[in-house]
């Protein structure tokens, strides 16, 4: 329901748009350039939810004459990347999305021949079903025929996509390093504002420090800028009008886990490791960063394709989406995945909605059936004395 209204007000946007240019003889000049103008991402169903769906490591190639790795020989000749294409056709079918985040490595460089062909195959699912989407890199997304720099700049003006390559005027380490806002339910007190806040960062792929081998890190600069930006938006929230007393939750997208993912033992969280956390070996203190901007409930990350689990520390779930990709390495007979997150709003006395009530999350396995597992609440609104309805 969410995407038909979605795909409505497009084309009427869409509508307006031919009329407005239609005397000036002007053209789109590129297949991939947009042609309009996205809207705000808004919580915009009768049932006050957004919904987001994470896809995590696609390691996109050529397509169909890409084989798949780590499947049961038995499935082997008939898997390519053309799977992944399908998995993530199904993933919007079954959940319907309002928006789709993917999480780095979503083509694999190495193997990919074209990187702009690539991206355009990986993407095409979102594209095709007309739904807003961001991506962020990965350390794979570089290998291929473009930069780091240029892959993040080839995305920015695909169809759909609200990704940007860093926020307007700012020089920062990395690229992709932006953050989106989604507003609050139409003819609500908070329909200008942001009711969830969704920030987006570049990991980066390995170390350019000769004393520290492995993986990259998130830099100073990037976390000046996060502190910056989430301090802006939390003020804005609860300024006038209809200022609101606690922080709108925000969720964090990166691709390399952070070090402190590795204190978690099997007991204290929900999915499963079966492999070692490839997080880099220097800590840049991006958790601290996060715990002291206050609003942040939880970060989702991709990277180790055999992870899939959430755990808590210092008040943030830090969770896996767990391998989406056929042509990454998995685990034969353990089913590619993806996770689903689920932002809910709550309602005051007289039925008028307000800020995020709760946030939930989902995994859902690339079976027969799309199986639904671990469901988890990361976060809810601690309840205070309701004067402010
Ligand atoms: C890949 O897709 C083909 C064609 O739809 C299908 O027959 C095969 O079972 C799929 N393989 C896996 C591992 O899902
Ligand atoms: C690397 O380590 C050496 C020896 O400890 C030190 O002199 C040098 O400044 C370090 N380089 C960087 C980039 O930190």
């Amino acid at each position: 329901m969410a995407a038909l209204e979605h795909s409505h007000s497009l084309q009427a946007e869409a509508f307006l748009f031919i009329v407005l240019f239609a005397t000036t003889a002007w053209v789109v000049s590129t297949a991939t350039a947009k042609s309009v103008p996205l809207p705000p991402l808004r919580f915009k169903s009768t049932i006050g939810k957004f919904k987001i769906l994470q896809v995590a490591d696609m390691h996109y190639a050529d397509g169909q004459s890409t084989k798949c790795e780590d499947v049961l020989p038995s499935q082997f000749s008939t898997c390519s990347d053309l799977n992944t294409t399908d998995f993530v056709k199904r993933m919007i079918k079954a959940e319907k999305p309002d928006f789709i985040v993917f999480t780095g490595d979503n083509i694999y460089g190495v193997d990919a021949k074209d990187a702009a062909t690539s991206l355009k195959a990986a993407f095409e699912p979102a594209i095709s079903a007309k739904l807003p989407w961001a991506a962020v890199l990965g350390n794979h997304d570089q290998e291929s025929t473009l930069t780091r720099k240029q892959v993040m700049k080839h995305i920015v003006p695909m169809e759909y996509t609200l990704s940007k390559v860093n926020p307007h005027g700012k020089k920062i380490d990395g690229f992709g390093n932006y953050n989106l806002e989604v507003k609050g339910m139409k003819g609500s007190k908070l329909e200008g504002k942001s009711v969830l806040n969704l920030y987006f960062l570049d990991s980066g792929d390995y170390s350019t420090d000769p004393n520290i081998t492995g993986y990259d890190w998130i830099k100073a600069s990037q976390q000046a800028w996060f502190k910056e930006t989430s301090a802006k938006l939390q003020k804005n929230y609860k300024s006038n009008p209809s200022a609101q007393s606690e922080s709108a939750p925000g969720l964090v997208y990166f691709h390399i886990p952070l070090p402190e993912v590795k204190i978690f033992g099997s007991s204290s969280i929900i999915g499963v490791k079966q492999e070692p956390i490839s997080c880099p070996l220097y800590n840049s203190g991006f958790l601290e960063t996060m715990v002291q901007a206050e609003d942040v409930k939880a970060a989702f990350t991709g990277h180790d394709h055999k992870n899939d689990f959430c755990g808590k520390l210092r008040g943030i779930e830090l969770c896996y989406a767990g391998g989406f990709g056929y042509h990454a390495y998995g685990k034969a007979g353990w089913s590619r995945r993806s996770r689903v997150v689920v932002a809910s709003l709550e309602k005051d006395i007289k039925g008028g909605w307000k800020g995020v009530q709760s946030i939930t999350t989902w995994k859902r396995l690339d079976d027969e059936h799309l199986s639904k597992i671990d469901t988890q609440t990361l976060w809810t609104k601690t309840r205070m004395s309701s004067f402010e309805d």
